[in-house]
């Protein structure tokens, strides 16, 4: 496992030279445009590191060929700062896909789908010959599964998928008031111990009824960049 500082951003730090979770994540996305690749389509990711990405590729616009957004919201953000926004049926490649997650091991193995993107964000990552994720060191952890594992359900088997996922030692909180970009539910699961996150990720995919779920482990991420108040470091 490499770890190495990439860059020292010393002028990101506050006084008593922390820096808060926000200028970790502007931080690292800032660090992410060194491995955007000119003329080439992008994959952009959901979520507020990934918000901070758009704004800092805004500013290297010309020098790409456009995007693939992972949700409606990282679309607009795009398309308001003049990014081109294209429909993924329409491109055979994407050079890179950058983008944020809820917690990574030194596998790279992920969760996502804390902003309920999940499925898109799994789609445009599978497309990507690169999945560059960017996030502050607090996602980094020794095993997954702190952080809930959203499921993406189709909503007339949210009850049936609950039930299974109770017999896999989860329990799942369906998302109140939540509906994703593609019209489904989101139940969120808690108390999993994810020992072996690729076989977890295709027993759960193997429920009838679920789109997707947060486990990116058998398409993890290749490059971690992580924000943090020594610098940007990297894991590969
Ligand atoms: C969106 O659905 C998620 O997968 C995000 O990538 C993840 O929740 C990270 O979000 P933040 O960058 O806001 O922490």
């Amino acid at each position: 496992m490499l770890i190495v500082d990439l860059i020292s951003l010393a002028w990101f730090k506050t006084e008593n030279n922390t820096l808060t979770p926000d200028e970790k994540k502007r931080q690292v996305a800032k660090a992410a445009l060194e491995y955007v690749v000119e003329n080439t389509i992008i994959g952009i990711g959901t979520g507020s590191t990934a918000n901070y990405f758009v704004d800092a590729l805004a500013t290297i616009k010309h020098k790409i060929e456009g995007t693939v957004a992972s949700s409606d919201a990282t679309a607009t953000r795009l398309k308001s700062h003049g990014i081109p926004v294209l429909d993924l049926n329409g491109v055979d490649e994407i050079s890179v896909y950058i983008d944020g997650a809820d917690e990574s091991n030194r596998h790279l193995h992920l969760i996502k789908g804390g902003g309920g993107a999940l499925t898109r964000e799994k789609i445009v990552a599978a497309v990507s010959k690169r999945f560059v994720c960017i996030a502050d060191d607090s996602k980094l952890v020794d095993m997954l599964g702190t952080f809930p594992l959203p499921v993406e359900v189709i909503p007339m088997a949210c009850s049936y998928v609950a039930r299974e996922l109770v017999k896999l030692g989860g329990q799942p909180v369906w998302r109140k008031d939540f509906v994703t970009d593609n019209g489904n539910l989101i139940l969120d699961v808690h108390n999993l111990q994810i020992n072996e996150p690729v076989a977890l990720e295709t027993k759960i995919n193997q429920i009838i009824g679920v789109v997707t779920n947060g486990l990116f482990a058998s398409r993890g991420a290749d490059v971690l960049l992580l924000g943090s108040d020594d610098g940007v470091k990297m894991i590969k």
